[in-house]
């Protein structure tokens, strides 16, 4: 099939993309340019196996079904009958191949069957369909695969369009600030500096083109591994059809299993990798400004914290502490002596974090700039003269991360913050982002480790290129010790290097609502560890505000409090007594419930579960909760719903199925059902799962404040059986990678007058203490009685009151009655 238009396909939103002025080539009669055909996969004439991939060709195009997996398949297309090499930034080395898979040809169809999925072609007009086992339809082209020749660079844009269910519900992609449920939208990715961002505007910083689709209670995921200019249109243009597409590179994409997102999640995770086990203080809280100087300041609000007794882990020192915005050095009229200031600020148990972006200044004196100009490590235009642009220091020019050879050489460069006692780096400006002009025009040219490029392909993966360089280079120079990393921009896969937060928002209301959407979905994109600016980026919040964004922020996998410079100050301390109070007790909390964010951390590095799980994860098989937003779960055991309205009394919260505690008082709530909570300021929503087994460090000043001589674990009863997790190690090293950690499984089992609870350790981590002190929330029955191992144990009774046991760490089964 060849034709210049077609109705309902993704060729048509071209001649609409084109109004945006985004694509120019669109046929016009005016000028009678020459016509610019759209070309479609035709009949399949022929096919032929090679290993575990299935190449059939109309004749000329050829498309690639390779199965991955027996829940990953993936698909390409040549449109010429060649095949890019086989090349991608996001994809891991993949461990496993698939089990055997069965090839079957009929009249109609080519189909591969996998244990779970069966992967069809139609002959006659060569549409790929996706399908359970049981023969369900979970995705399928509606048109066949087309593209179309680029006058204007030598590739093709490419477009691939699915069918739309009537039902169907769309998640993910990234950082979109939009509602989590993406049907009816239109997205493009196209990394941007994008200050003061509003609700729905796109692209922004991040690039991540990957979806998850549900369908009548079942779901499935398409990862569109292109790093140029892609586009989603989920049943906007058209309710029957959902679209991608991209300008340039090949059309390849990965079908991914569910059925559920879970599912979907751990699979793409599979693929794209996860993010490391970061060092327990990063997982702390964390107060950031634009910018903290001089040395004093910093001092100051250091000192502050612990008189306070508000915990805090990081300061942050944003581009000020530079000598003229030159990376990698010190303004020595600022930061006389920054190693001796890291020195005290150590002492007092904060870590030091500092800002380095990628433009380096054109200054002949600057032995960085001397460097990279010297070995030709940055990036030149279409006809060799250098890219140049304005940002913080001025005239600036770009290292090209995309060369591994630069890469190692960047890297290399954090050596003297390092030896200053520098423990975090934050990496910024890297979509990248050039003053007026916003970014690097097409002709730049990157060496795509050894692919090479125009910028129109590199463009995606530039800042993650960049935060891949400074992670390489920080695991060599701290050698065993955790890097701690974040960046603004990224592509599928940046969680392998670093923690991301979401930009420049604006210190409002709305924001606080599309933060937690931010969240949530990044962190069913792969992106976990994220965080947004708590308090808001521009503009100036009230203390309210303020405090209910804090309160967000104990559960954001990544809590930062940062904001601009012309804005009001933003400690915890800033908006007067009241709120001071409410911060601190809610900070408090985050370190509290440390080991079991940890935990949950560790679940994510290494089973590639999402941090915060969006109820449509916890329940898809039913159609109203798809499309509730405010409630999710952090890690599997609590949930919460941020309160996100000034002046909110109450608020209506969706329990999921289950028995669920209410936090603050231990009332018990039958899930599956909304109920009305109030929401006193110094409160906000958030609920214990009953059955749930919660560890709690005491409240400490930062991290490793304090030896932990016994963890309390807060046992929150639930009649039948429910498992809970924990996990353990150095904190600080990679040690977890030669299996030096402990993972623990612990089994509750209720009755109306008992509970059992079982144990079982695996890991050749020790920890460093050797006493549990386990409570019990909810008991049905008045306990007076405790047997550990077979041996009774004393009740002791605490300073408040309750009743508790001290057991040792090792325990294998607890019952009381
Ligand atoms: C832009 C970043 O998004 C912001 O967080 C930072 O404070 C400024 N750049 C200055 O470095």
């Amino acid at each position: 099939m060849t034709e210049t238009k077609k109705e309902g396909i993704a060729s048509e939103m071209i001649a609409e993309e084109s109004l945006d002025g985004n694509i120019q080539h669109v046929n016009n009669p005016v000028l009678d340019l020459p016509t610019i055909e759209k070309k479609y996969l035709r009949a399949v004439a022929a096919y032929h196996k090679e290993g575990n991939s299935y190449i059939l060709t109309d004749g000329k195009a050829r498309v690639e079904i390779k199965v991955l997996t027996d829940d990953i398949i993936r698909v390409r297309l040549a449109p010429q009958g060649a095949f890019l090499e086989d090349f991608s930034y996001a994809v891991v080395a993949q461990e496993h191949s698939a089990h055997g898979h069965n090839f079957m040809e009929d009249d109609t169809y080519y189909s591969i069957y996998t244990a779970t999925v069966i992967c069809r072609v139609s002959k006659k007009d060569f549409l790929v369909s996706f399908s359970d086992v049981e023969g369900k339809l979970m995705n399928s082209d509606y048109a066949p695969m087309h593209w179309e020749e680029s006058p204007d660079f030598g590739g093709y844009y490419v477009y691939c369009t699915k069918k739309a269910f009537n039902d169907e519900v769309f998640f993910g992609c990234g950082d979109k600030a939009s509602n989590l449920n993406l049907r009816g939208r239109r997205i493009r990715n196209w990394n941007s500096d994008t200050y003061s961002f509003g609700f729905n505007q796109d692209p922004l910083y991040k690039t991540i083109p990957f979806y998850i689709g549900v369908t009548s209670g079942d779901s499935y995921g398409i990862f569109f591994d292109n790093t140029f200019k892609t586009h989603f249109d989920f049943a906007a243009e058209h309710n029957d059809q959902t679209s991608f597409w991209s300008e340039g590179g090949e059309l390849q994409y990965y079908y991914i299993h569910g059925p559920k997102m879970m599912d979907v999640v751990m699979r793409y995770h599979q693929l794209t990798g996860t993010h490391f086990m970061p060092p327990m203080w990063a997982i702390g809280y964390h107060q950031c400004r634009w910018s903290y100087y001089p040395e004093k300041k910093v001092l100051d609000v250091a000192a502050e914290f612990r008189k306070r007794e508000i915990p805090c882990d990081a300061l942050y020192l944003d581009i000020d502490y530079m000598d003229g915005y030159r990376c990698f050095t010190w303004n020595k009229k600022y930061f006389p002596d920054p190693k001796q200031m890291i020195k005290d600020l150590s002492a007092n148990g904060f870590k030091t974090v500092v800002m380095i972006d990628p433009g380096i200044k054109v200054d002949e004196d600057y032995w960085v700039f001397k460097e990279g100009h010297d070995n030709k490590y940055f990036c030149r235009r279409g006809d060799d003269y250098f890219m140049e642009g304005f940002v913080w220091p001025g005239r600036c020019q770009f290292p090209d991360y995309t060369d591994p050879e630069v890469r190692q050489w960047w890297g290399t460069l954090y050596k003297g913050l390092v030896e200053d006692g520098v423990a975090g780096f934050w990496n910024d400006m890297n979509e990248p982002a050039v003053f007026g002009r916003g970014t690097f025009p097409d002709d730049v040219r990157h060496d795509y480790d050894g692919q090479r490029g125009s910028h129109r392909k590199a463009h995606n993966i530039y800042g993650m290129q960049m935060v891949r360089a400074t992670y390489e280079g920080l695991q060599k120079l701290y050698k065993n010790k955790r890097p701690f990393t974040i960046t603004r921009a990224a592509y599928s896969g940046t969680q392998r290097y670093a923690s991301v937060w979401t930009g420049d928002n604006i210190a409002t209301w709305e924001h606080l609502r599309i933060g937690i959407l931010q969240l949530q979905r990044l962190s069913i994109s792969g992106l976990s560890f994220c965080g947004t600016d708590i308090g808001g980026f521009t503009g100036n919040p009230d203390g309210e505000l303020y405090t209910r964004w804090m309160q967000f922020g104990v559960f954001s996998p990544f809590m930062r409090v940062h904001s601009a410079g012309d804005t009001v100050d933003r400690e915890p301390w800033s908006f007067g007594p009241q709120w001071e109070a409410i911060c601190k007790k809610f900070i408090e909390l985050r370190y509290k419930l440390l080991p079991y964010i940890y935990s949950v951390f560790w679940q994510q590095h290494k089973y590639g579960v999402p941090i915060l799980r969006p109820v449509s994860m916890l329940e898809q098989d039913v159609y109203k909760n798809l499309l509730r937003e405010e409630e999710f779960a952090f890690g599997d055991k609590i949930l919460v719903s941020p309160v996100l309205n000034p002046g909110q009394e109450y608020k209506v919260v969706y329990l999921p199925r289950g028995n669920w505690y209410y936090y603050f008082n231990n009332n018990l709530y039958e899930g599956g059902q909304e109920i009305r909570i109030s929401t006193p300021l110094d409160e906000m929503p958030i609920f214990v799962s009953a059955g749930a087994i919660i560890p709690e460090y005491p409240v400490m000043q930062y991290t490793d404040e304090k030896k932990i001589e016994t963890l309390k674990l807060i046992t929150y009863y639930s009649d039948g059986e429910h498992k809970s997790y924990g996990y353990a190690d150095h904190g600080d090293t990679f040690a977890y990678e030669q299996d030096i950690y402990l993972e623990k499984r612990f089994k509750q089992i209720g009755t109306a007058n008992s509970v059992t609870l079982v144990q079982q350790r695996d890991g050749l981590y020790t920890e460093r203490y050797d006493t549990y002190s386990i409570y019990f929330v909810g008991l049905p029955f008045d306990w007076t009685k405790a047997m550990v191992d077979g041996v009774t144990v004393p009740i002791s009774t605490d300073d408040t009151g309750q009743p508790y046991i001290t057991v040792d760490n090792d325990f294998k089964k607890l019952i009381i009655e």
